[in-house]
């Protein structure tokens, strides 16, 4: 904490004022937050900001609580009522529609294009609305259901606030960039965008990677399942899982396009956050591609960290990571075709959205069981270093 001198006697009159202004709203009491005196770069400003929870309407929730980087910035608060599928704003009741999906290897997601064959590709959101992580990192602060700040203008007064902030802000961007909250916010995106390209969200040093550089050895298993991933005549996955043409020691396991799996509606969420009866159109969401043809369609998510990233699709429907493979596995018309979800023991319920469900490229010859299990092996093997206790084989 910074000592306060004679000479910034004003300058605490003015904290005081704003802290008694703050303290009049509802439920809103300052925050003591661990925000350094002094910033040094702008991943390091983006850092604090990430954990800042004065930044949220309440004052109770940061970009930590959803993305948490004890697991894989997932949302690690297992709501029992929605069993962790869709996270909780910062009023402690809102809830809701979307998984919180791992910022891990975000930022090798290319910004929002179409590619030469016309095709939507990259982008942040399951439906890529925000072009890059510049532009999405301002989204959650007034987003009703997650950290709830009434505007732009109110977001620029909490960041005001803090004798650090202005003090960094003013010194990585300019004397002006906190004056309005066009310079403040895009300030703002380039600080988190900095903080989540920074290593720690992509550091390559799963066994997979480790295997690749020849530090660790893949078991029979596993190299069965990594085998099985990446041959598009036995299986689909890596038609849409991989990137291929890039450096392959930088894998982000998704190609970054979107389709529409036919993914159920997660009834149980919307039965609890009051969108039953609404559609979640995916990429016909997106302003940059609201056509019919993107109806359903939803941006193929990395499956780095994916054994610790559950539950998993969109809308957080499947629990397990099996489930998730079992479903992609049903268009293919051997033993699985008929089989039941296993989680509720029905028939695959269907598709939220049932234009544009995609077929061609998922389909390939049927999984046995014990390709199956090869490939939970192979894809626990994408577990960066520092989660890899957290991951249960069955
Ligand atoms: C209340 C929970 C919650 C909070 C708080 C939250 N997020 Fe998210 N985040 C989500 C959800 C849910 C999505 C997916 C939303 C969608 O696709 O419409 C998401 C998506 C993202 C994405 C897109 C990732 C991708 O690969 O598409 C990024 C980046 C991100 N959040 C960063 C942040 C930052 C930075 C903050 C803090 C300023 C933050 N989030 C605060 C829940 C949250
Ligand atoms: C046609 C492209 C395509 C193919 C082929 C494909 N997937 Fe997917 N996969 C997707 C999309 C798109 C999603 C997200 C769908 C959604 O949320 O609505 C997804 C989701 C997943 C998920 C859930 C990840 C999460 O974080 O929620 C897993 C696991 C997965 N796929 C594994 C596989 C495996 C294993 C294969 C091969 C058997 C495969 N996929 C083949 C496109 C594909």
């Amino acid at each position: 904490m910074a000592v306060i001198g004679p000479g910034r006697q004003l300058f605490a009159g003015v904290v005081l004022l704003v802290l008694l202004e703050v303290c009049s709203w509802p439920g809103a009491r300052a925050q003591q937050s661990s925000v350094p005196d002094v910033i040094e770069t702008k991943a390091d400003l983006g850092g604090a900001l990430f954990a800042d929870r004065n930044l949220s309407f309440s004052r109770r929730q940061n970009c930590v609580s959803c993305h948490s980087p004890e697991l894989a910035f997932t949302d690690p608060r297992q709501l029992g009522a929605v069993q962790g599928a869709v996270s909780r704003g910062n009023d402690g009741r809102a809830l809701g529609d979307r998984n919180a999906p791992t910022l891990g290897y975000a930022s090798l997601t290319p910004p929002f294009h179409f590619n030469s064959a016309g095709q939507p590709v990259g982008g942040m959101f399951h439906d890529g609305r925000a072009a890059d992580l510049p532009v999405q990192a301002g989204a959650p602060l007034i987003n009703p259901v997650e950290m709830g700040m009434p505007d732009r203008a109110s977001v620029v007064a909490r960041l005001r606030e803090n004798p650090s902030y202005l003090a960094a802000f003013t010194r990585l961007f300019g004397p002006s960039a906190l004056d309005d909250e066009d310079t403040a916010f895009a300030a703002f995106g380039k600080a988190l965008a900095a903080f989540e390209s920074s290593q720690t969200f992509a550091p390559f040093d799963s066994k997979y990677d480790r295997a690749l550089r020849g530090e660790a050895v893949l078991s029979d298993e596993e190299e069965a399942g990594r085998a099985l991933f990446f041959d598009s005549q036995r299986s689909s996955c890596s038609r849409c899982h991989a990137r291929l043409s890039e450096d392959k020691n930088r894998e982000t396991f998704s190609n970054a396009r979107y389709f529409n799996l036919g993914v159920p509606e997660n009834t149980n969420v919307r039965g609890l956050n009051g969108k039953a009866g609404t559609v979640d159109h995916g990429l016909m969401q997106n302003p940059a591609a609201a056509t019919q043809s993107s109806a359903g369609k939803f941006k193929v998510p990395t499956l780095r960290n994916v054994a610790i990233t559950g539950p998993y699709m969109h809308n957080g429907v499947f629990q397990e990571l099996r489930t998730a493979i079992l479903f992609h596995d049903r268009f293919n018309g051997g033993a699985q075709q008929e089989a039941r979800n296993p989680e509720t023991g029905q028939p695959w319920a269907g598709p939220e959205v049932a234009a544009n469900v995609e077929t061609a490229l998922l389909t390939s010859p049927p999984l046995g069981e014990a390709e199956i299990k090869a490939l939970i092996a192979f894809l626990s093997t994408l577990t960066d270093q520092r989660y890899e206790h957290l991951v249960s084989v069955p």
